[in-house]
């Protein structure tokens, strides 16, 4: 075969492939979309606790009140909570009608909240901007780079906030895939480095999500 057809032929094949890869990730993204709208805002039978994350709420309240962003915020119970703790909070999500619910829910309690429709791997996490993250029943981080965006992202002194299924958890719902391995959590920052670790855990306890008694990972760490 001729080298330009060659080359024609590998430029069409990988632009069918891109086209794909770009298919499957919008895909993703509706699929992701249609699921948490339906249960955050659609479905009043879904079981998860309305009201801020425990974890969250005790590590607020030793802190000052500064920038948040609550990464896949849901329907807002955490962000509105820290809005009205006096923090200045931003959060995105795909699931928009949970985040327009959180929106109006801001302007009934007189709160200030920033949002934004976007996915964890098109958010804009920024340089030095929070002075906490929260990725709360947000999944195990399996975002390529994403320890990086995390400490760019923090001034220096901010705080991660973090909670999750154990694998444990996954097991016993016979969703063997399904939350995040012994220690990966802590690994993953350990790896990334600059991080301090603040509190990690595995251990049992009610999950705002389903609201049983389940193994979960609760952490928090801060940036050096
Ligand atoms: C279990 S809910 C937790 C919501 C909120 N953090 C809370 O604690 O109430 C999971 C959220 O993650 C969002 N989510 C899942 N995958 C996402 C992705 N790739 N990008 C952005 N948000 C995502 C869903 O839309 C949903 O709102």
């Amino acid at each position: 075969m001729k080298a330009h057809k060659m080359l024609l032929l590998t430029i069409l094949c990988c632009t069918s492939a891109l086209a794909q890869s770009v298919t499957t990730l919008e895909e993703r993204n509706e699929r992701i979309r249609e699921r948490w709208n339906r249960s955050l805002v659609g479905d009043s039978s879904y079981t998860f606790n309305k009201e801020a994350n425990n974890l969250l709420s005790q590590t607020a309240k030793s802190a000052n009140p500064g920038k948040a962003l609550c990464v896949a915020m849901g329907q807002g119970r955490n962000a509105l909570y820290l809005a009205r703790q006096g923090w200045d909070v931003t959060g995105f999500d795909l699931a928009d009608k949970a985040v327009a619910f959180a929106v109006e829910q801001a302007k009934e309690q007189n709160v200030k909240l920033t949002t934004e429709i976007a996915s964890f791997e098109t958010f804009d996490y920024g340089t030095e901007q929070w002075d906490m993250i929260t990725w709360l029943y947000g999944g195990c981080l399996q975002i390529d780079g994403i320890s990086k965006k995390i400490k760019t992202a923090l001034k220096p002194g901010g705080l991660f906030v973090f909670e999750f299924f154990h694998r444990e958890a996954g097991i016993e719902m016979g969703r063997p895939n399904f939350g995040c391995e012994k220690n990966a959590l802590r690994e993953i920052f350990t790896k990334e480095g600059g991080f301090d670790v603040l509190l990690y855990e595995e251990k049992e306890g009610i999950a705002d999500y389903g609201m049983d008694t389940n193994k979960l990972i609760y952490m928090v760490v801060t940036k050096l």
